[in-house]
């Protein structure tokens, strides 16, 4: 029983790269004990966290329970969660995206602005804005 979650958050303002590199490293360790696999997408300028975490029912839903109490973080919203066949994201532990590489035509393609704002979007526009990330090779394994 494949499942797969999509939330968006708010950065604390205490969120800068080396803690950013903290979560990713954490993640990396933790998420294939656990058979979890996704995408992390942090954009400093929107202030605004967008994360895909896919894998066993129980094993996504106990780790976003964590992950919403995470301080790091706040204003965490539920975009999207689906009982999935196969995995989009399956590459990664975590990847990130990278944002240097967001083409603003593709954040245009999905929302009425070119500004990342998955608040004012739909949850499948979000996971259709990730999807083409993966196939457009603008994500990266963490370091
Ligand atoms: C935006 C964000 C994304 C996170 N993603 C993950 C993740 O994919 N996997 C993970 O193990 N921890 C992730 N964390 C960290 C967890 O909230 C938690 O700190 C970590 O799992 C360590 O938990 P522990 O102290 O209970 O072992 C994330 C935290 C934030 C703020």
């Amino acid at each position: 029983m494949l499942v797969r979650l999509m939330y968006a958050s708010r950065p604390s303002p205490t969120v800068d790269a080396e803690a950013l590199a903290a979560i990713l490293r954490t993640s990396k360790e933790h998420n294939p004990r656990i058979g979890v696999t996704g995408v992390l997408c942090h954009c400093a300028n929107a202030r605004v966290f967008l994360q895909v975490l896919e894998g066993g029912r129980s094993a996504v839903s106990g780790l976003y329970n964590k992950i919403a109490q995470d301080p790091r973080h706040h204003d965490v919203a539920l975009l999207s969660y689906e009982e999935i066949g196969e995995r989009s994201f399956s590459s990664w532990s975590m990847g990130q995206v990278n944002m240097n590489r967001l083409n603003p035509a593709l954040l245009l393609k999905y929302s009425e602005t070119a500004v990342l704002d998955p608040y004012a979007v739909s949850g499948k526009a979000s996971l259709a804005l990730f999807n083409e990330l993966v196939a457009t090779a603008s994500v990266n394994a963490p370091v």
